[in-house]
C-alpha cells in the first residue's frame, strides 16, 4: 500500500483525530499525526543535494524560526547501499558557518564533516564517499565548533539508512512510514513569543541545554496509525544533553534489533530502553491486539533532567493500530555479530574527561537557584551538595572572571584545541580506549568520529546484550568505561577525527579531542 492511501484510509477511519488524550496530561484530544521525513535516494548519478535553510515552525499555536535540510526543520532520510558511492551536494544558505557530520559512518576524515570541515555562509561543498559498513540507522548533523549546540537545537538533524544485504534478507518491517517509522525525540525550550530559547552559560556548559517541550520529528506527542502486526521505530535520541527512557504505556515490550552501528545477533526484549544523546535503537513493537498505547520517557537520574514535566512519565508517540495487516515479522535471529577478537597486547590510550571545578560548582548553583532542589533529585556529589552550598564569600561577579566556561570542559586536562590533535591511531588495527568520567556526577555520552566499536565495560560493568553489538556512543557516568575501536579510513590533521562527550554543551565547551588516522 502506497504511503497516501495508507493515510487516507486512517483518516476514514477516523484515527487521526478524536482519540482520547494521555490521562492525566495537558495534552488535548486531537493529535497531530506523526510527521515522517521523506526518503530520499541518490538519482542516477549517485548525487544528493542538501539545503541548509532557515525557514518557520509552529509549536503549540506558536511559530518560530526553525533551520532544516532541504525544508523548515529537520530533514530528509537518506537512504544509502552498502558499496555504492554517493555524493552529497551540500549548498549553506544560513546566514552564519556550519558543517555537516556523518554521524557514525566509517567514512574518511576528508568527508567526515567535524569541525574542520566548514562551508561558509552561501557557499557550497560536495563530498563524496562509499559505506562498505553494515546496515545501520545513523544520523548527520552541524559540528560547527562552540555553535552545535545552537544549530541542532535550531532543528539540524536528519537520518542516514544504510542497506546492506544481510538487511533485504530478513523480513523486519520495512515500508517506510508505515511500519518502518523514524522517531527522532529532542527537547526544546520556547522564549514566550515562540522562538528556540538557546543560550550556552555557565550553567548550559556544565549540566547542558534542556527544555520543557518533547519533539517527536518535530511535532508534540503525535499520532502514529499503525497496521496491525509488528511495527519498527527507528529512535534517535537527537537532544542536545538530555537522556530518555523509552517504555510502552501498557508495559508491552520492546524488542531492539539495531543498535547505533547495525543489527544485533538477536532481538533482545526490554522493558525499558535508555538512550543517551546521539544513539539509535532499532526496536520493534506488536500491535496485533489492535489497542492504542503510548511510547512513553520515563524520569532518568541526570542532573537537572528531573525537573517538570520530566519527573513523571511523558509521552512521545501515541500508537494507533489499524485492521490492516502489516507484513513484516520479529526474526529469532538477526545477523552474525562477530566475536570479540583477543584483548593482550593492544595500543591501551586513556582519555580523562573533567570539568573545570568552578565550572561545576558555578553551574549547580544556576541549576539550584533557576530550578530548586527538585533540579538536583537523586544527584549527589560526594559528600558535597550542590544545592545547597553558599557562596562561600564569593559573589557570581567574582567566579565570572575566574573562570571562562568556553573552555570548562576537558580531555586529558585540556578543552578542544582545532589545531592540535591529540594522538595518532595506527590504520586497520584494534585499540583499547579507557574513557574516565570519574569525579563529576556528570553524565558524558561519549562518541568516536570513524569506526564504530563494541563496547567492553560501560561504568565498570560489562554491556548489557543491546549495548554489545556495534556501537559509536558510549555511557561514562561517574566512572571508566573500555571500548574497542578500529578505523579503516585516513584522517589527516586538516581533517581530524573528533572524539567527544555528546552532550552537546560539554562538547562545545571544550570536550573534544581531535585525532588523526
Ligand atoms: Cu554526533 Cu561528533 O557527533
Ligand atoms: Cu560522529
Ligand atoms: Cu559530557
Amino acid at each position: 500500500m502506497q504511503r497516501r492511501d495508507f493515510l487516507k484510509y486512517s483518516a476514514a477511519l477516523g484515527v487521526i483525530s478524536a482519540i482520547p488524550g494521555w490521562p492525566g496530561s495537558a495534552f488535548a484530544a486531537s493529535f497531530q499525526a506523526l510527521p515522517i521525513p521523506n526518503l530520499v535516494t541518490a538519482d542516477a548519478q549517485n548525487r544528493l543535494l542538501l539545503t541548509i535553510q532557515a525557514g518557520k515552525s509552529s509549536f503549540a499555536n506558536k511559530t518560530a524560526t526553525t533551520w532544516g535540510y532541504n525544508g523548515n526543520l529537520l530533514g530528509p532520510a537518506l537512504r544509502l547501499r552498502q558499496g555504492t558511492p554517493v555524493t552529497v551536494d551540500i549548498h549553506n544558505q544560513l546566514p552564519e558557518e556550519t558543517t555537516i557530520h556523518w554521524h557514525g559512518l566509517e567514512v574518511p576524515g576528508e568527508v567526515d564533516g567535524g569541525p574542520q570541515g566548514i562551508i561558509k555562509p552561501g557557499a557550497r561543498r560536495s563530498v563524496t564517499f562509499t559505506p562498505t559498513q553494515r546496515a545501520a540507522t545513523c544520523w548527520f548533523h552541524p559540528h560547527q565548533h562552540g555553535k552545535t549546540g545552537h544549530q541542532v537545537a535550531m532543528g539540524l538533524a536528519g537520518l542516514v539508512l544504510i542497506d546492506d544485504n544481510d538487511s533485504r534478507m530478513l523480513r523486519l518491517p520495512a515500508q517506510w512510514g508505515i511500519d518502518d517509522i523514524p522517531v527522532i525525540v529532542q527537547d526544546k525550550k520556547f522564549t514566550p513569543a515562540g522562538e528556540v530559547d538557546y543560550q550556552l552559560d555557565v550553567m548550559s556548559a556544565a549540566v547542558g541545554w534542556f527544555g520543557d517541550t518533547l519533539l517527536t520529528n518535530g511535532a508534540i506527542y503525535p499520532q502514529h496509525a499503525a497496521p496491525n502486526g509488528w511495527l519498527r521505530l527507528r529512535l534517535l535520541n537527537g537532544c542536545n544533553a538530555r537522556s530518555l527512557n523509552f517504555a510502552t504505556s501498557d508495559k508491552r515490550p520492546l524488542y531492539v534489533v539495531a543498535s547505533d552501528g547495525g543489527l544485533l545477533a538477536e532481538p533482545v526484549k526490554l522493558s525499558e530502553l535508555p538512550m543517551l544523546p546521539g544513539e539509535r535503537f532499532e526496536v520493534l513493537v506488536e500491535t496485533r491486539d489492535g489497542k492504542p498505547f503510548d511510547l512513553l520517557t520515563l524520569p532518568v537520574t541526570q542532573m537537572g533532567m528531573a525537573v517538570a514535566p520530566f519527573d513523571k512519565p511523558h509521552p512521545v508517540l501515541r500508537i494507533q493500530p489499524l485492521r490492516v495487516v502489516a507484513s513484516g515479522e520479529l526474526p529469532d535471529t538477526l545477523v552474525n555479530v562477530p566475536r570479540l577478537p583477543a584483548l593482550e597486547g593492544l595500543t591501551q590510550r586513556t582519555l580523562q574527561l573533567s570539568m573545570d571545578p568552578m565550572l561545576d560548582m558555578m553551574g549547580m548553583q544556576a541549576l539550584a537557584e533557576k530550578y530548586g532542589e527538585q533540579a538536583m533529585a537523586g544527584m549527589h556529589h560526594g559528600s558535597m551538595n550542590h544545592g545547597g552550598m553558599n557562596h562561600g564569600g564569593m559573589n557570581h561577579g567574582d567566579m565570572n572572571h575566574s573562570m571562562d566556561f568556553h573552555s570548562g570542559n576537558r580531555i586529558n586536562g585540556k578543552a578542544f584545541d582545532m589545531n592540535t590533535p591529540g594522538f595518532a591511531a595506527a590504520k586497520g588495527q584494534y585499540e583499547r580506549w579507557v574513557i574516565s568520567g570519574e569525579g563529576d556526577m556528570m553524565l558524558h555520552p561519549f562518541h568516536i568520529h570513524g569506526t564504530q566499536f563494541r563496547i567492553l565495560s560501560e561504568n565498570g560493568k560489562p554491556p548489557a546484550a543491546h549495548r554489545a553489538g556495534w556501537k559509536d556512543t558510549v555511557n561514562v557516568f561517574n566512572a571508566r568505561s573500555e571500548v574497542l575501536v578500529k578505523f579503516d579510513h585516513d584522517a589527516p590533521k586538516e581533517h581530524a577525527y573528533m572524539a567527544h562527550c555528546h552532550l552537546l554543551e560539554h562538547e562545545d565547551t571544550g570536550m573534544m579531542v581531535g585525532f588523526t588516522v
